[in-house]
């Protein structure tokens, strides 16, 4: 493998907050020793430290209180929605999907708010039958289908106008969503914001409560929230409602070098700016990546190091894009470091891989792992809790990872891992 200057050991920052490494340099998460978890669960395996997720969610409360809404497109499953819920945050679903795996987890509608910028028919009708708490509309075509919902039955929603603000925020432009050229919301600029608000409140088929806007994902300049709020208090304050929701979007560090506010440090960068320009609706506030990214690791197992001399070592493991396609789809970092050595000094350049058919299956490009790396390694990337499960897939029909929540010294195994007959679930031959 080639030798780098670099050779720090994992910045510690960047695993869940009740890590600990063993007396023989073993990393422990929530109490749980991870080479164990990987024996027990196998691998790939997501391994969240679920007081990590906690206290979270409890940082965005009591900023927040219940106007705090975990947006839960990050990492779904009944028990973090459960999770969620207990700390007393609100949930966000973006689809029929992901409002089914709420309400299976017994979390009540009306903490659920329901996105997206295409709601079916169907969904809105599931939404507005189970009594969702906000459904945020984003288009006119949407409230063509509320007003012909209302028609038959007489329901009206609680509901947040989503726009557009003209805030270009800085990360990648997949994740971008503040900006006039958008899929979402009602843009100010045109007045399309404006006319939305007539006609809602206009409508008998909603009953609107305020404002929504959401700039973009992983962004870590607080200035672009303090500009999209001064953007909202501009538009919403003459409206006089309720309430006014400034969406998620705080950025997390991958990799080394990287820093973001915390969770109250970017609370108080949205109240500051709300109190600057005379906000007095309660404000809402929509975090997905902050909650959960941090909070996991995911574990794989090395089964095969190509060394090319001269060119690059390719160290692959069991998983890949399918549990993790960020890299492929935004050109995000990682770290990598080994579980039996968690302090270890990095020394080594190599390219992590997965097990899928393309080349594009990259898991860190230029990673720096320990130089006694071997194949039957375990293998650690932190910061995985946040978009990686959640938008894992079948590809190759590799079954999907399962998910383990630590805590205290136990387990909880929270997702099992797929099996070959769960691929045939659907498959009518
Ligand atoms: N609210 C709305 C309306 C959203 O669309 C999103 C994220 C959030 C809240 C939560 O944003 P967060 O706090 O997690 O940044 N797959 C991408 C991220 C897509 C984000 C989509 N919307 C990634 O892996 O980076």
């Amino acid at each position: 493998m080639t030798p780098v200057q670099s050779s720090n050991p994992l910045p510690w920052h960047l695993l869940p907050d009740n890590s600990e490494v063993s007396a023989d340099g073993r990393l422990l998460i929530g109490g749980c020793d991870t080479l164990e978890l990987a024996a027990e669960f196998g691998t790939p395996l997501f391994v969240y430290d679920e007081d990590h997720l906690r206290a979270r969610c409890r940082e965005a409360v009591d900023a927040f209180g219940s106007h705090a809404t975990y947006a839960s497109k990050a990492f779904l499953c009944k028990a973090m929605a459960r999770l969620a819920f207990e700390e007393g945050m609100g949930i966000d679903v973006a689809s029929g999907g992901e409002m089914h795996v709420c309400l299976s987890a017994g979390i009540p509608a009306e903490k659920l708010v329901l996105h997206g910028n295409n709601k079916s028919m169907s969904e809105l009708a599931l939404a507005r039958q189970a009594g969702v708490g906000r459904i945020v509309v984003d288009s006119d075509d949407e409230l063509d289908r509320l007003e012909s919902l209302h028609t038959a039955d007489g329901l009206v929603p609680d509901v947040l106008l989503r726009i557009t603000p003209g805030i270009k925020a800085e990360t990648h432009e997949f994740v971008a969503t503040g900006q006039d050229d958008s899929k979402f919301g009602f843009t100010v600029s045109t007045g399309a914001a404006k006319a939305a608000v007539d006609r809602a409140q206009e409508s008998p088929a909603v009953n609107l409560v305020g404002i929504h806007a959401h700039i973009g994902s992983q962004v870590f300049r607080v200035d672009s929230f303090s500009a999209a709020v001064a953007v909202l208090a501009e538009f919403a304050n003459p409206l006089g409602l309720p309430e006014l929701v400034v969406g998620g979007g705080l950025g997390v560090p991958y990799v080394e070098g990287e820093e973001a506010p915390s969770i109250s440090q970017w609370a108080t960068i949205i109240r500051t700016a709300a109190a600057e320009t005379g906000i007095t609706a309660q404000i809402g506030i929509e975090p997905g990546r902050s909650i959960a990214a941090a909070a996991a690791v995911t574990l794989y197992t090395v089964g095969t190091v190509k060394q090319l001399p001269g060119i690059r070592t390719y160290v692959a493991v069991d998983g890949g894009m399918s549990d993790n396609p960020r890299p492929v789809l935004y050109g995000s970092g990682y770290e990598a470091f080994l579980p039996r050595a968690v302090t270890a000094e990095r020394t080594d350049r190599v390219r992590i891989v997965g097990k899928h058919c393309e080349s594009g299956d990259l898991l860190i490009r230029e990673a720096s792992v320990p130089a006694d790396l071997v194949v039957g390694d375990i293998v650690a990337t932190p910061v995985t809790g946040a978009y990686g499960h959640s938008m894992g897939s079948n590809y190759n029909k590799i079954l999907r990872p399962p998910v383990v929540f630590c805590s205290g010294g136990d387990a909880r195994l929270v997702v099992r891992r797929e099996t070959f007959e769960d691929l045939l679930t659907t498959d009518l031959g």
